[in-house]
């Protein structure tokens, strides 16, 4: 049974076993921080190289970070969020032709899992929709406004990234994905998670979250952090492919979502990450002697495959790709 055909009933009473996880993998709420918090970053600080050096830091120490007036208006991220909630609230009738298990469709309605050894698949207490960026001709006509809409938020968010140069780094033509996670109320949030802990297989990530509702948490030296939403603002993280470039330096960190008991909750992730041919491997200048390379090259499709091949583990993608040391 699908999950989404569960998500439209208002108030589930009882977590059925599918979405119960065994004991080591269960949040843990009670353990989560509330001593530390990812760094905030005002795009608006005139000063460039006090901004260059906070980012950096940031992604040395935390990989995460929330930026606040980056420009992107307030009124057409709330749009977009409408429209993805309303694309989760369809029919599931109508939402039933997204859905698939083939990861290597284009527009896909899925349910993440785990796989855990002597046991069934355990659910995720989330629906997962992903396409790309572009061409927005397989993006649902329902709600109406989604394809519109969408399309104005990628320009917004493309041109922002592409402010940051980051193409030169990455190659032309990047893969960009999009993927809304929706996350209903949960009975239990306490045996359960909405997405199981991973870091993202691409190099950056931008992310809206409903306002007023928290569910991110990240890793912080061995902690469970919470990233509480701020209004207006975009959580941004570094995948795997950025910390294998920087030979290490800046971090792809663990993060997970936990579920609440009272109030729905949606996120987007605009992925961005190098194109399939582009060869990936620590940058040339960060290495000498006193610095060997942590990894070797691979092309990013070969990442893909791997990181697709551990799907339902706890994914250790990056790892396959570490040079043997002495
Ligand atoms: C993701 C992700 C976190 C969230 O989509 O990769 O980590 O808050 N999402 O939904
Ligand atoms: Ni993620």
């Amino acid at each position: 049974m699908a999950f989404f055909q569960m998500a439209s009933d208002t108030n589930p009473l009882s977590l059925s076993p599918n979405f119960i996880l065994p004991e080591n993998h269960r949040p843990h709420l009670s353990h989560v921080s509330t001593l530390d918090s990812i760094p905030i970053i005002d795009l608006n600080d005139h000063d460039t190289n006090n901004l260059v050096q906070k980012l950096s830091q940031a992604s040395e120490a935390y990989g995460f970070f929330q930026i606040i007036n980056h420009g992107v208006p307030e009124e057409l991220c709330n749009r977009m969020m409408t429209a993805s909630t309303q694309f989760f609230k369809l029919a599931p009738e109508e939402k039933e032709q997204y859905f698939t298990t083939d990861q290597t469709k284009k527009v896909k309605l899925f349910n993440y899992f785990l796989k855990i050894q002597g046991q069934e698949k355990v659910n995720m207490w989330s629906e997962t929709f992903s396409h790309p960026w572009h061409p927005t001709d397989f993006l649902p006509e329902n709600p109406p406004q989604y394809r519109v809409v969408f399309v104005e938020y990628a320009k917004e968010i493309g041109l922002g990234l592409a402010k940051d140069c980051l193409q030169k780094k990455l190659g032309e033509n990047p893969t960009l994905r999009a993927q809304a996670n929706y996350y209903p109320p949960c009975p239990d949030p306490e045996l359960t998670l909405g997405l199981a802990v991973h870091t993202d297989p691409n190099a950056l990530t931008v992310l809206r979250q409903t306002e007023g509702v928290t569910g991110l948490q990240v890793i912080k030296d061995s902690k469970w952090v919470g990233v509480d939403p701020l209004p207006n603002a975009f959580v941004i993280n570094l995948g795997d492919q950025i910390q294998v470039l920087s030979n290490g330096r800046y971090k792809s960190v663990h993060h997970r979502a936990v579920t609440n008991i009272i109030q729905p909750r949606l996120s987007i992730a605009m992925f961005y990450g190098p194109n399939k041919d582009t060869l990936i491997g620590p940058i040339e200048d960060l290495i000498d002697e006193e610095h060997p390379p942590f990894y070797g090259r691979y092309h990013y499709a070969e990442f893909l495959e791997e990181f697709y091949r551990q799907e339902g583990t706890r994914r250790l993608v990056k790892e396959v790709f570490e040079l043997q040391r002495n």
